[in-house]
């Protein structure tokens, strides 16, 4: 299905959360169904918005952030009239933030139209509409373009002929658009450079094997999937140049909590001395949070890890632990690129703040 969208703010032929035009409307690229169907689902409030971020309809940090300031704008259509406007979103902000509990972007946006929330004690029902849809737009073009200035300067480290390994889908489909793991690789090839792309599959739900490979096979960059146990023996073969993957939450000490699988690439780009890079907007970057300790690890449904699809391939009643996300500690990590700025996490990313 085409974007239903005229003017959409990701900049490209389609996105993963647009905003209709008479505001009423949250758009979502349906994420599960691709890359064999490209569907988008029309969302008209919040618990809807909660739903589909819960269901990983949107996902990716920042895309998670961009549709959750624009789930605020249709709870605000709600409660525009409401004596409290603050008070009155409170049980849609905190919804939403419970929704997914690593992904920082997502209570980031939130918080950030509470504020706007409280500004607007005393404006009416017309204007507390207005700038909220404002505002939600303004978080979602702030990503594109902290997507496209991180992903310059990332670029800078990726030589021409590189081969680079990705994990997961940190790219247009993953953000407000552009991506930030896959901005680098955007940029680096807007640059001049030829550069080639392998894949994770990235169990279990395979961000990379349906979602990166979709977006990179549309775009013409080359890419290749690989099973994530193949990524040991290409490091072995001396076939990955770098790797650059984005971030749900970076922590004040550097430390970075990324898509499951994340660690161990990390650990073999070191084992192999291979740069490590991680890019995302300063949004993903949590100062309350002191290491990647502290960062809270979502656990999802075991059948995420018995299916596929329709089909179990784990005995029924055998566990399985399943956590979503795992934390790559900061001395691992060779560079982070954000919008302002290449941090070298050891010296720490709060310099930036
Ligand atoms: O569970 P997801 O698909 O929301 O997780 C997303 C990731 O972990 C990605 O790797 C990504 O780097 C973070 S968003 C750019």
């Amino acid at each position: 299905m085409i974007l239903p969208h005229p003017s959409p703010l990701s900049q490209a032929h389609y996105s993963a959360a647009e905003l209709s035009l008479d505001d009423t409307t949250l758009l979502l690229l349906d994420q599960r169904r691709l890359p064999v169907e490209e569907t988008y689902v029309e969302i008209r409030d919040v618990g809807a918005a909660a739903e589909a971020i819960r269901e990983l309809v949107v996902r990716g940090a920042p895309a998670i952030g961009v549709a959750a300031g624009y789930a605020m704008v249709l709870a605000a259509r709600e409660a525009a009239s409401a004596v409290d406007f603050a008070q009155a979103l409170e049980p849609a902000a905190r919804l939403l933030v419970d929704a997914r509990p690593t992904a920082v972007n997502l209570r980031w946006a939130v918080d950030r139209m509470r504020s706007l929330a409280r500004e607007l004690g005393r404006a009416s029902a017309a204007e507390r509409r207005e700038r909220f849809a404002a505002e939600a737009r303004a978080i979602h073009r702030a990503d594109v373009e902290a997507n496209r200035t991180l992903g310059r300067l990332g670029a800078e480290r990726v030589p021409d002929g590189a081969t680079v390994l990705t994990h997961c889908n940190a790219g247009a489909l993953a953000t407000g658009g552009y991506g930030t793991a896959l901005g680098v690789i955007r940029a680096a090839i807007e640059a001049g450079k030829q550069i080639r792309v392998l894949a994770d599959e990235t169990r279990p739900v395979l961000q990379g094997a349906r979602l990166t490979a979709w977006e990179l096979a549309r775009d013409g960059i080359p890419v290749t999937v690989i099973t994530d146990s193949m990524a040991g023996a290409r490091f072995a073969a001396g076939r990955i140049d770098l790797v650059v993957v984005g971030a749900d939450r970076i922590a004040r000490n550097g430390d970075v909590a990324n898509k499951i699988g994340t660690y161990g690439v990390a650990c073999l780009a070191r084992m192999h001395d291979r740069p490590f890079y991680v890019a995302a907007p300063f949004s993903t970057v949590d100062l309350e949070t002191p290491t990647g300790a502290a960062i809270p690890i979502e656990e999802r449904r075991s059948s995420e890890v018995t299916h596929a699809g329709a089909v179990q391939h784990v005995p029924a009643g055998v566990a399985v632990w399943n956590p979503s996300f795992d934390v790559t500690p900061a001395r691992l990590v060779t560079a982070i690129f954000t919008e302002r700025g290449a941090a070298d996490p050891a010296e720490s990313i709060a310099c930036q703040g």
